[in-house]
């Protein structure tokens, strides 16, 4: 089958195509067919080795990864596709099936086929979507997900997400709705149409104010996108408020310092732990209505170095979508 594959940790251009062995299905996995997955961060960092997070976090990557070159040379952790072979203990899915599913670090989405356990995270398609609609459903939405259900939003709760226009803003938005919270989105100028039709309560574009100064305090402020910090969110926190990260060794060390000292905390838990139910939760989500995953680009296959290139520069709206078959639907 062809993959897209790296032996070398660096730049986007460490990306090629080449004809790798198909996997074969263990006796509770089935095989799935990919028409499409996507290129996002998780991606663009682990392809570097997180360089960019300093010399800690690249060597952390690298002890997950492989210290000298990547132990999995295939990188794409989202997919949508068909099955195309069940194992003899599969009884949840058939060949044919219309599936997506999240490999979160398993990596192994830019190719055409996969293996994945049946308890894994993979389920039917929602009805009606595309297989390019569908792949990235889960990247942004499973990490938000994450993070606003340590926050213990209740009813009403106000929720400040700044960076509401990337993959983790676009679905915390959504899902911040579904818990019921009062939403301000912040973000720049060209998507504030966007994401108030997510849902948004009120947005603030970044360009023109600085929510910091305005004088209003929210339950919970989440830092979709690692670029504002405990330190300047501070002031904006009610008491016993708490700011939500998702990128940063910084917040790591503040996130065990404020869970024994000071009234606002800071929450960033590693690794997530998602499961099979929380797909099933966006699956249903997905069907009525409450939560639509945003699609920037797409890119065929043959593209990739261009589309890891994009998603590099830290601007894309939403998701970014890589097809890898074509000819599908
Ligand atoms: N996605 C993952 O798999 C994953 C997993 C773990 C952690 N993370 C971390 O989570 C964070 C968000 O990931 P993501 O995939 O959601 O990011 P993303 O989609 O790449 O975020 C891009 C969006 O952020 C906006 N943005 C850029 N700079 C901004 C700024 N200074 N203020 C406000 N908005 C800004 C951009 O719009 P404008 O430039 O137009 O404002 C763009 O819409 C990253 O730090 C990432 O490393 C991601």
């Amino acid at each position: 089958m062809r993959a897209v594959v790296y032996d070398h940790y660096g730049p986007p251009d460490v990306l090629r195509i080449e004809d790798v062995s198909q996997p074969v299905t263990k006796e509770d996995e089935v095989l799935v067919k990919i028409h499409a997955t996507t290129v996002n961060r998780m991606d663009v960092h682990t392809r570097e080795a997180n360089r960019r997070g300093g010399l800690a976090v690249s060597v952390l990557s690298r002890l997950v990864s492989g210290v000298r070159a990547p132990r999995q040379r295939i990188l794409g952790s989202e997919f949508a596709g068909e099955v195309a072979a069940v194992g003899a203990a599969v009884t949840e899915f058939a060949v044919g099936d219309r599936v997506f599913g999240n490999t979160g670090l398993g990596f192994g989405a830019h190719a055409e086929f996969i293996c994945m356990s049946e308890s894994a995270r993979i389920a039917k398609m929602p009805a009606g979507m595309t297989f390019e609609q569908a792949a990235p459903i889960c990247d942004g939405a499973l990490n938000a997900l994450w993070c606003l259900r340590l926050a213990r939003l209740q009813q009403g709760s106000t929720v400040l997400i700044y960076g509401a226009s990337g993959a983790i803003g676009t679905a915390g938005v959504q899902l911040a709705k579904y818990f019921g919270a009062d939403v301000t989105a912040v973000c720049n100028t060209k998507n504030l149409e966007l994401v108030k039709s997510l849902g948004a309560d009120r947005v603030i574009d970044y360009t023109k104010e600085d929510f910091t100064t305005n004088g209003q305090a929210y339950d919970v402020i989440f830092d979709a996108v690692g670029k504002h910090s405990f330190k300047r969110s501070e002031g904006s926190l009610m008491p016993g408020g708490r700011y939500l990260a998702t990128d940063g060794f910084t917040n790591v060390v503040l996130g065990l310092w404020t869970r024994r000292f000071g009234d606002k905390k800071v929450i960033f838990q590693l690794p997530p732990r998602w499961t099979k139910q929380d797909i099933l939760l966006l699956k249903e989500l997905i069907e009525t209505g409450k939560f639509r995953p945003v699609i920037d680009r797409r890119y065929p296959m043959e593209d990739v170095v261009e589309a890891a290139t994009y998603v590099e520069t830290e601007q894309k709206t939403g998701n970014v979508v890589l097809t890898i078959d074509q000819d599908s639907g």
